[in-house]
């Protein structure tokens, strides 16, 4: 689900943590999203109003009776404009009025007015002893019950006090996931997905691998579109250069560097999986032997031979091994006679698809934020998805096949 002219209320309570919305907001703001901000008194100690009106290039709402404000009640016209809203940082004082269902400023009336009926994200961010009182406990377990609210788990480490604890608030790439999730239908609940990503690092000894130039971001891409559809998602990641935002853990990863390693977490997974879509570039051949020792060059020598000996094709071993319904949708990167290539591809590994990424489009590939595909059906149908950026290509493969 893109943020693309969706409208989000970002509600600021007086945490510390406050200083990182402004980042949040220009992060909506460059999604295509239209923001506007309710804050506490407080919060506009730690955050000037001057920054977040400007980020967000709207008035700030925290005075109930301000002479300015639009409506003569904001807390209810605001929770009428928008199609989700985000409380980041939710201190304790704010979870626990939350909680009772107290309106006694702009932002808690403003909640008040939301909750029920819009999609609402939380973010709890304070010190480690606010967080474990019983009764900011009591205030997130009941918040969590209800229907429209998804409350992110604040994160442990240091914290602004100094010391170390859980208490803190996720990143702003995070909440903005988070957002994107609440907002999503769940039109994949209960389904199990399995991908791979990233490339594969094949021993040659402790201090050498060979490897390729993959970086995991398509099948993170899809990892995180699956799972804002409300699939159970595990992913299976080589050498990945990227986080994976995951702000409700509904991502499940398993780290598996070689083909062999991969090779043995998609066997295990495969029987309890509906849909694999195999995006890893796996290595086709590893060293023959792994040395235990630094392979040293010798006085003189000018040529070194390495043996490699064939991994399994994880894909083709599914493939041969497939049952009615699960679905198989692998990758194909091709130099040369692409079609052709990604069609004799998915025939060998019995796919269901296949979506065939080229080299020779710019802009596509590996490492970048965008790619450019062609969707292969084993039907005979094609579809082309135009250059975007990799999360847009994500969510056209998964409407495209899913
Ligand atoms: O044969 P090729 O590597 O070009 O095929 C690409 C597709 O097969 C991708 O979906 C890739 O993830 C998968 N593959 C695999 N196991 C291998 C090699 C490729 O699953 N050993």
């Amino acid at each position: 689900m893109s943020l693309q002219g969706k409208h989000i209320i970002v509600g600021i309570s007086g945490g510390i943590a406050a200083y990182k919305i402004p980042e949040l907001i220009r992060s909506l703001v460059k999604a295509g999203a239209e923001v506007r901000v309710a804050a506490t008194k407080n919060a506009l100690e730690f955050v000037t109003e001057l920054t977040l009106q400007t980020v967000s290039g709207s008035r700030v709402y925290s005075d109930v009776f301000a002479a300015i404000n639009e409506h003569a009640t904001e807390h209810i016209s605001l929770p009428d404009w928008c199609d989700a809203m985000i409380v980041a940082p939710a201190t304790a004082n704010v979870l626990a009025k939350m909680a009772a269902g107290i309106a006694d400023d702009a932002l808690t009336t403003t909640i008040c007015s939301c909750v029920a009926r819009k999609p609402m994200v939380i973010a709890p961010a304070m010190n480690d002893k606010m967080w474990e009182n019983p009764a900011t406990q009591h205030a997130v377990d009941t918040i969590r019950g209800w229907e429209n609210v998804s409350v992110i788990e604040p994160e442990t480490g240091l914290l602004a006090c100094g010391t170390s604890g859980k208490g803190r608030m996720p990143e702003v790439e995070e909440l903005h996931e988070a957002l994107e999730y609440a907002l999503t239908p769940k039109t994949m609940q209960g389904r199990h997905i399995l991908i791979t990503a990233g490339g594969t690092q094949e021993k040659i000894d402790p201090v050498r691998f060979i490897s390729n130039y993959s970086t995991g971001k398509m099948g993170i891409a899809l990892a995180q579109a699956c799972a804002r559809r409300g699939a159970e998602v595990t992913i299976v990641c080589g050498a990945v250069s990227h986080p994976i935002r995951n702000p409700f853990g509904t991502i499940r990863r398993i780290d598996a560097l070689s083909a062999q390693a991969m090779y043995e977490a998609c066997i295990d997974l495969w029987s309890q999986t509906d849909i694999a879509i195999l995006c890893a570039a796996v290595a086709d051949f590893t060293p023959a032997k792994e040395a235990s020792e630094k392979i040293k060059k010798q006085p003189g020598q000018t040529e070194w031979t390495l043996q490699l000996s064939a991994t399994h094709d994880i894909a083709r071993t599914l493939g041969e091994s497939k049952h009615e319904g699960q679905k198989l949708i692998g990758f194909a990167l091709e130099t040369e006679n692409e079609k052709e290539n990604a069609l004799a591809k998915m025939e060998r590994k019995h796919l269901d698809a296949i979506v065939l990424n080229s080299l020779r489009e710019q802009g596509a590939g590996f490492g970048v934020d965008t790619n450019r595909v062609t969707i292969l059906k084993n039907s005979g149908n094609s579809v082309e998805l135009p250059l975007q950026s990799k999360s847009a290509i994500a969510e056209g493969i998964i409407e495209t096949l899913i």
